[in-house]
């Protein structure tokens, strides 16, 4: 790897070698550490996006470095012809905490959905059920079936056709799903609280109506928790927050603490809808990622999803501080735990582009929300610097 003098360098190297799909924050790294991250121009940021939802220990967590340099020394891959600890210890640490039957390992969220589609369509078609329903707003990855039930446009244009039997209906609308649902549909997927959608809950009534149609026509619901799972909401999954078991659940993101590392969990009467050969990975359950995956649930139970919680409540408070201040400007305060979104009159692009002037980092989504996704372990002092380099962006 070259060594590199400044950000503008990468940048150029950058748009002379990859696709240009990313809109990057003009930012190259050189390292990382707990919630901050140095650029090679020397620059020191803090970090409330931790590589969207992912880095949910923070950079360099003693014990995450720990056990996964251990286990790349005893093996980094073998695949999946071989029984591997790291795989089963995860799966029995996620089984136990969460009450699920069964769990694959993916490598990604996107993969992780396609997986949970395969699983719920094999179970439909068994039963003359195959129609898949999701909602706008909903985002689950860039595969095409994650597409397929997926609204925006800019995801899709031009890579038609997608998967059949889908349809996507408004969220959080109770009619347009009573009206969409029939002995054929076989799966409802949906995140219980969007991320990319704007940081927005299901309705609580939209959930019982969910929950009724269930009853009455036997579906399968698919919760899609890459972002939200994990114990980025305080509670283990977004979904926690509701009275409600899905029978599917997906995972990545947080739960591999930095390594790419995804998650299918099933319910006990979904445990033997696959055989074996119907599905699988090469890569998938890595037992370094796996190994990273430990850990992080050993944490988020150790007290780092209590501090999501309570961290979580301050930014909030602090948030609602600023949109008493600043009423024409701030028009929401969004979420739950660490997951934040402060829904604005404008777009939200320009705020976040200054409050990197003001080395800090945030994200900006549904076009007029700034998403806050803070490591974990971001404290009560993270939160006072965010939220004086906020109030010093809205002043303008
Ligand atoms: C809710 C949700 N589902 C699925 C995905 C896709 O995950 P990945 O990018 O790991 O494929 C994302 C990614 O942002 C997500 O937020």
């Amino acid at each position: 790897m070259k060594i590199t003098t400044s950000s503008q360098e990468v940048i150029e190297r950058e748009q002379q070698s990859m696709f240009q799909v990313y809109r990057r924050l003009p930012i190259a790294v050189e390292y990382a550490s707990g919630c901050r991250i140095t650029s090679v121009d020397g620059d020191t940021y803090l970090d409330f996006l931790s590589g969207i939802a992912v880095s949910a220990l923070g950079y360099g967590h003693p014990r995450l470095i720990d056990a996964i340099t251990r286990q790349a020394k005893a093996f980094m891959h073998l695949s999946n012809v071989f029984y591997q600890e790291p795989q089963v210890e995860l799966a029995e640490l996620l089984v136990q905490h969460t009450g699920y039957a069964r769990v694959f390992f993916s490598n990604s969220g996107a993969e992780a959905m396609e997986g949970a589609i395969k699983l719920a369509r094999r179970w439909g078609n068994a039963r003359g059920k195959t129609e898949i329903l999701a909602f706008s707003g909903g985002f689950h990855g860039r595969t095409y079936g994650a597409l397929s039930i997926m609204a925006k446009p800019l995801y899709k244009d031009g890579m038609e056709p997608f998967l059949p039997q889908t349809a996507i209906l408004p969220f959080n609308n109770s009619e347009a799903l009573r009206n969409a649902v029939t002995k054929q549909t076989c799966a409802v997927v949906l995140e219980f609280l969007q991320g990319e959608g704007g940081i927005v809950f299901a309705d609580p009534d939209f959930v019982n109506t969910m929950l009724e149609l269930q009853e009455e026509f036997g579906f399968l619901i698919i919760a899609d928790e890459v972002q939200a799972g994990a114990g980025r909401t305080g509670k283990f999954f977004g979904f926690d927050h509701f009275l409600v078991k899905p029978d599917i659940v997906t995972m990545a993101k947080g739960i591999g603490g930095g390594l790419p590392l995804g998650a299918i969990l099933a319910a006990q009467h979904l445990e033997n809808v696959w055989d074996k050969g119907m599905h699988g990975t090469t890569f998938g359950g890595n037992p370094v990622a796996c190994a990273a995956g430990i850990v992080v649930m050993r944490e988020l139970y150790g007290g780092v999803m209590r501090n999501a919680h309570e961290v979580g409540c301050y930014l909030r408070e602090n948030l609602s501080v600023l949109q008493q201040q600043f009423p024409q400007i701030i028009e929401e305060v969004r979420g739950c735990g660490l997951m934040a979104g402060v829904k604005l009159s404008s777009p939200a692009a320009p705020y976040v582009e200054a409050l990197m002037k003001r080395f800090v980092i945030a994200n900006a989504t549904a076009d007029t929300v700034i998403r806050l996704l803070p490591p974990l372990i971001a404290t009560r002092k993270d939160v006072d610097e965010f939220t004086a380099a906020m109030q010093d962006c809205l002043k303008g």
